[in-house]
Parts: C-alpha cells; sequence; structure tokens
C-alpha cells in the first residue's frame, strides 16, 4: 500500500489527573505509555537535585561525558565517541535521521503497527510512506515485522526503512541473525533504522542486542532510549549509535544544546545503577508472567512481547474494556491509530498496579461473557 502524506498525530497515553478528574477518582493507575513503574535510579535523583542549581550555564553541547560512559557500557572495539549521538529522547534521533534522508522523492518503508512516529517524521519530510504486511502466521513474531514483506517493496526511491526490535506496540522481536540476513540483501544506498527502544528487557528474556550488526554495515543505525528501563521519559533523553559519517551529518543538522543539562546527569548515573536497573528487569519479569497467567485465565489472547507492555486481543469488547477500565481508575493504551482496534496494550506496572488492573478486568470480563 503507497501512502502520501496522510495526517498522523501522536496520541499520548491519558493522564492520571485527567481521569482522576473525570471519574472523580482518587486512585488511578496508569498502565499506558511504557513507563518504567518504579521511577529512577536514586542515584539519578540524587544528582538531579545536587545540580539543578546549575541550570543557569549552558549544557555540555557535545554530552562528552554520558558518550564516554556509553562507550564503557556498550563495550564495543567499533563503538566509540565518534559513533554516537544524544537527543532529546530517542525520537529526536530518528527525527533527524528523517531529515538527513528523506524528501518529497523518496519512499519510506516499515511494517504496518510500527510505532506512529515514523509516520508522523516521514509526513514531516513529504515522502512517501509505503507500509508492509505484518507476520500473518501465528506463531513466533505474529503481527510484527514481516522481513520477506519489506523485501518486496524495495524499489529505486526507497531511501530508508525503520525497524523496531523490539517492536511497540506489538511487543514482537526478530532475531539478529533474520535482521542480518535481510540486510545483506538491502542495496547500501538504503539507510536501516533498528530502533532498540526496549532492548534492555528483550536481553533479559535471551535475546541479542542488534550492535553487532554495526560492525558489518555502514547503513545501519540504531537508537536507544533513557525513557523505558532507565525510567527517564519526563526528562528526555536517548542515543543513537551509527557510523563516524552518519553521527558527524547529525551532528551537522542538530540544535548545539538539544540535550539538557539534568538529563545528561541523570543518564550517566542510571548507566552506572546496574543494580538498580536489574531489579527493574526483574520486577517487569516477575509482573509479566503474573498477568500472562491472568490473561491465560480468562481466556485473553495477546501477542508475543519482549519489552514492558502486552498487547491483547479483545475483538469487539476492546473500547468497551477500555472505558470500564477508565471507569475503574485504570488506564491503559487503545491502539485504534495503529489499526488495532481490536486490542489494548497494557504497561506492565508494580506489583500492586498489575493486581488492580486484573481485579478490574476479572469484574469487567464476568459482566461482558454473562
Ligand atoms: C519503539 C519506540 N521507539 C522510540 C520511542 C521514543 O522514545 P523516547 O522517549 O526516547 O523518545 C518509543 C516510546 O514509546 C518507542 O516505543
Amino acid at each position: 500500500m503507497r501512502k502520501k502524506t496522510t495526517t498522523s498525530t501522536y496520541q499520548p497515553g491519558q493522564s492520571i489527573d485527567s481521569v482522576m478528574k473525570k471519574y472523580g477518582l482518587r486512585n488511578v493507575v496508569k498502565l499506558a505509555s511504557n513507563e518504567n513503574p518504579y521511577g529512577p535510579s536514586p542515584k539519578s535523583l540524587a544528582i538531579a537535585k545536587k545540580i539543578s542549581n546549575s541550570v543557569n550555564r549552558y549544557p555540555d553541547s557535545k554530552c562528552y561525558d554520558l558518550k564516554y560512559n556509553l562507550v564503557a557500557y556498550i563495550n564495543k572495539p567499533h563503538i566509540k565517541l565518534n559513533n554516537i549521538i544524544i537527543g532529546n529522547g530517542s525520537n529526536e534521533i530518528l527525527e533527524l535521521l528523517a531529515r538527513l534522508y528523506l524528501n518529497d522523492k523518496s519512499e519510506v518503508l516499515f511494517s504496518k503497527h510500527s510505532f506512529l512516529v515514523y509516520k508522523i517524521i516521514s509526513n514531516a519530510m513529504h515522502a512517501t510512506i509505503v507500509e508492509t504486511k505484518p507476520k500473518m502466521s501465528q506463531g513466533f513474531g505474529f503481527m510484527g515485522t514481516d522481513l520477506s514483506e519489506l523485501n518486496k517493496k524495495i524499489t529505486k526511491k526507497t531511501r530508508m526503512i525503520f525497524i523496531a526490535n523490539p517492536s511497540n506496540p506489538t511487543g514482537t522481536i526478530l532475531s539478529v541473525k533474520d535482521l542480518d540476513d535481510f540486510i545483506k540483501t538491502v542495496p547500501k544506498r538504503i539507510l536501516i533504522v533498528i530502533d532498540e527502544a526496549y532492548f534492555e528487557y528483550s536481553e533479559y528474556m535471551g535475546m541479542t542486542n542488534c550492535i553487532i550488526l554495526l560492525k558489518k554495515y555502514s547503513n545501519v543505525v540504531i537508537t536507544r532510549s533513557f525513557s523505558k528501563v532507565h525510567a527517564l521519559a519526563g526528562i528526555r533523553i536517548g542515543y543513537g549509535l551509527g557510523s563516524d559519517k552518519i553521527i558527524s551529518n547529525l551532528d551537522k543538522i542538530r540544535q548545539p544544546f538539544n540535550v539538557n543539562y539534568v538529563a545528561q546527569a541523570m543518564a550517566v548515573e542510571s548507566l552506572k545503577d546496574k543494580k538498580y536497573i536489574k531489579s527493574s528487569l526483574i520486577s517487569n519479569n516477575d509482573g509479566m508472567l503474573y498477568l500472562k497467567k491472568e490473561l491465560d485465565k480468562l481466556d485473553i489472547k495477546y501477542l508475543d512481547s519482549y519489552t514492558n507492555f502486552l498487547t491483547i486481543y479483545l475483538g469487539k469488547n476492546a473500547n468497551d474494556v477500555f472505558e470500564k477500565l477508565l471507569e475503574n481508575g485504570v488506564i491503559l493504551r487503545p491502539l485504534d491509530n495503529y489499526n488495532l482496534k481490536s486490542y489494548l496494550r497494557v504497561t506492565i506496572g508494580t506489583r500492586q498496579e498489575n493486581i488492580s488492573f486484573i481485579k478490574s478486568l476479572k469484574k469487567i470480563m464476568s459482566k461482558i461473557n454473562a
């Protein structure tokens, strides 16, 4: 399906305050935006307090300290300071890449049900969006990116391919081997963006990240986020990894002080606090297992997930369940604007939040099934 500039706007999850006001509730659980429910590392919070009185100064334009820490954290000889760019969220890096590669004559490829930002930034560049069929065979990766479909849609005009790995909102993942086999066949003039916003979760679940592909291919960029397991969504910080050449081209078009002072320092401390991050990953895993077990009991199907969320199938009841959950003080994410009207996305919360969600869901389903 080829589409010229359609209008799509990103619809964020509803806020706790607005739901409290609308339904007159005292307690509201937000499981709508794939945030880490435990908050930032105590080390990140401490540094933020310590340096907040210095925000009269401009931040380090080159984010040197953070890049230096990322080199150590990634710990691969092919990732050096020149292979890293820091952004005001990974969304900024995605947008800079679109600005660099796309124009009104180019085509951009991604799978149907991909992260909406790819559509927004491609539209902004007046590029032609080609959305490919997702994997339709049941089993591993169902509804995720089908690489053979992407391959079929490559034309002379294709300039960019976006692949989220793991993907949002489907939660699905592709193996590095499958990605490698695909990238081999893609002409080198096409940039392949692998969006690894959730890679810490998938790694914890036994999958390998895609860093190795940067050693083999100069037309691959990886983007990553501090908004997910690092719990810094509100302060906006993420990074991109790629060849010296691509990174220096991105550096030429970014704002000089694109990443604020507090965000840089909090990200550095979060990278160092491995113990805290691990505890978030463990809790996420426990929460995921609990939700899957309870959803199985309710006979509710869900997509494979290598992230901190589950995308659950509710068929024609999806909208009704979403509204009733809101009335009960539980905010999930409807997926209508991802063309997944029959699904709802639930972020793994704290133990208590997961229990509240299941309790409300059970109540609602028993009425629906009555
Ligand atoms: C797949 C994917 N990529 C990127 C992002 C954006 O992350 P950031 O907050 O770093 O801009 C998100 C956020 O939800 C996401 O789901």
